[in-house]
């Protein structure tokens, strides 16, 4: 493809876009798991907020490897995303939340598995291992909040988003160099 993007470029671009997503992600959750009332939501939600803040530490190492930086007008937008989908929580009720999440999660999945196939291309086969290991965190994250919802009468209206594929094809898709 004529004027195509450079794998390492590409790269930069999809990691720099996670980077800010798990930026938003972490103030999303911390809003989450303060407004749910179940204990084991608050423990669960909470524990995800975590991981994404080692996401995020993970993805801002992978730049800095790549010579690149977060970018900074994406990192103001997402923190305002973050912060008012925290606060959100709070009045949103119980269900929209969970969905949202869920959705995300879906969507982080085929980031980072993106990004390991960008890796690859651009042949920086040690980012291979943390991409795909939050991809499969990812994976967890998403059938967390499928699993909250699954029954729920709103889905009547809120349609269940496409289910992934089972976790094992994330990382069995690298297997062959
Ligand atoms: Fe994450
Ligand atoms: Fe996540």
């Amino acid at each position: 493809m004529a004027n195509a993007p450079d794998p390492a470029t590409e790269l930069v671009r999809v990691l720099r876009s996670a980077c800010s997503g798990e930026l938003a992600a972490g103030f999303a959750y911390r809003g989450h798991w303060k407004s749910v009332r179940r204990a084991d939501e608050r423990e669960r939600i909470r524990t995800i907020e975590a991981e994404e803040w080692h996401h995020r530490a993970l993805v801002r190492g992978l730049l800095a490897e790549l010579g690149a930086k977060p970018s900074m007008r994406r990192e103001i937008a997402f923190w305002c995303i973050g912060r008012t989908i925290g606060l959100l929580c709070h009045i949103g009720g119980w269900f929209i939340p969970m969905y949202g999440a869920g959705r995300l999660e879906r969507w982080n999945v085929n980031e980072y598995e993106d990004a390991a196939r960008l890796a690859r291309a651009a042949g920086r086969e040690s980012m291979l291992e943390p991409l795909l290991m939050m991809a499969e965190v990812e994976w967890e994250h998403e059938r967390y909040f499928r699993e909250r919802i699954t029954g729920h009468r709103l889905l009547r209206v809120f349609r269940m988003w496409p289910p992934l594929p089972p976790k094992e094809r994330i990382r069995a898709a690298f297997a062959e160099p």
